[in-house]
């Protein structure tokens, strides 16, 4: 089996850095390399020691000093039926939902149209860098199928779900508990453990599910209970009180979910904006994700994610971040930390670059409670990488000139920085920039 040998700085974090001076927090070689075997990472750190541990054995090497060669980015929130929704003119989430997203949702019932965007939402995860996502597909299993088929083609680490939904919304888009249940089952038979695929349990949220869904849902959790559960959770004002409504024996929002077991350390939520104490504590007591999507929130002006206070309080909730395709604006994950990092600064909160990195990285493997796979350059991991170029663009170039510190290096590709720093992304241990469909 070939070897390749990548050269370049790497970094790699073990753990959530503290602050700028957590230097322990994450591995850094500024002569750095990635040796990768069958799709795996079989060796990383210093340049000299990987390649004598190389011994007699050959393998091709690449080069891409000066660029930083790290994990693949983790997107943990997106919808892959909402590439043509994406910069929708609209008032708030529920209009949003109503007017574009919703009718937008139906077309997917056609295969080729799934299968078109597909493949051009796998070209724009390698485009920006990001080598898993965990995607909601539309409630037509057509839709799912094809976003399987693509990322099985691709080789490529991915967590998605048939969308459950069964009310409020257009009858184009609506199945029924039975059609939620059974079309989830069958599309966890298909796909589950194919590839590198990952089949999510996925109620699209309370608004959206009658009870009966839920307890599909409840149903399906039991059945499959290593399966990732995903859903949306206290995004905007209007949401929170119109659930109140459709569930008026729940305390809250949380409640709701938490009535049917739904809550637990596979448990991905949608946004987590508005919860109140108690609801953080079911969160925290549970191990379930709060997912922060910080283009999607700003732009649909659903509110300012507390991750401080939820990361920071006696009883911390876990976190994720994700860019939350279409209500998010960028693909890119360095645009949605510029954004959560702004988002903090009006909080009065600091988020420094070693985080943000962090977070992007191994902390949202470790939300998926897949750190034993991706997020990381560990031997024995998939060999998924990111290289960056932090003078991508004159501007960045010009900035990049006066730049000290590795830190000052990862704040300027967070402030400046999207696809164009991207200079390649490898899957599974090969390129995958060349021969995307557009350039
Ligand atoms: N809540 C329910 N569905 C959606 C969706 O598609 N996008 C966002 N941002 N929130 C939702
Ligand atoms: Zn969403």
């Amino acid at each position: 089996m070939t070897l390749t040998l990548l050269r370049g700085r790497t970094l790699s974090f073990t753990r959530l850095p503290d602050d700028l001076t957590d230097t322990t927090a994450f591995t850094y070689e500024s002569d750095g390399a990635v040796l990768i075997e069958n799709g795996l990472t079989v060796a990383s750190g210093a340049y000299e020691r990987v390649r004598a541990d190389l011994g007699a054995r050959e393998a091709i090497e690449i080069d891409h000093r000066p660029h930083l060669i790290l994990p693949g980015f983790i997107d943990t929130h997106l919808h892959f039926p909402q590439m043509q929704v994406i910069g929708s003119y609209a008032a708030n989430l529920l209009e949003w939902l109503n007017t574009y997203t919703f009718p937008e949702e139906c077309r997917f019932v056609e295969s080729t149209h799934a299968q078109r965007i597909a493949t051009h939402f796998f070209d724009e995860m390698v485009r920006h860098g990001t080598t898993t996502a965990v995607a909601y597909c539309s409630v037509h299993k057509a839709s799912a199928d094809a976003f399987f088929a693509e990322a099985l083609k691709r080789d490529m680490r991915m967590v998605a779900g048939k969308v459950m939904m069964d009310r409020n919304a257009p009858q184009g888009l609506l199945d029924t508990p039975e059609m939620g249940y059974d079309e989830t089952r069958a599309v966890i038979e298909q796909w589950h453990g194919k590839g590198r695929n990952h089949v999510a349990i996925t109620p699209r949220f309370a608004i959206t599910s009658t009870p009966e869904q839920m307890s599909a849902a409840q149903a399906l959790a039991r059945e499959f209970p290593d399966l990732h559960i995903q859903t949306h959770l206290s995004e905007n004002r209007d949401e929170i009180s119109f659930t109140a409504s459709l569930y008026p024996d729940a305390i809250d929002y949380t409640d709701v979910y938490a009535r049917y077991g739904l809550l637990g350390p596979k448990t991905l939520f949608g946004h987590c904006i508005h919860l109140s104490e108690r609801e953080m504590d079911a969160m925290s007591e549970t191990g379930s994700v709060a997912v922060h999507c910080p283009t999607s929130n700003l732009f649909l002006g659903s509110g300012l994610f507390p991750l401080k206070q939820l990361t920071g309080r006696a009883k911390p909730v876990r976190v994720s971040v994700a860019t939350d395709i279409g209500g998010g604006s960028s693909y890119s994950m360095l645009r949605t930390m510029d954004e959560a990092y702004k988002i903090q600064q009006i909080l009065g909160q600091r988020l420094n670059p070693f985080e943000s990195f962090y977070r992007m990285t191994l902390g949202n493997a470790e939300a998926l409670s897949l750190e034993d796979r991706i997020g990381t350059l560990a031997p024995g991991s998939d060999a998924d990488l990111v290289v960056l170029n932090v003078a991508a663009t004159p501007a960045m170039a010009l900035k990049a000139e006066v730049i000290r510190s590795l830190a000052d290096e990862l704040f300027l590709l967070q402030t400046m920085g999207d696809d164009r720093a991207v200079a390649e992304t490898y899957v599974a241990g090969k390129p995958a920039k060349a021969g995307l469909v557009a350039a």
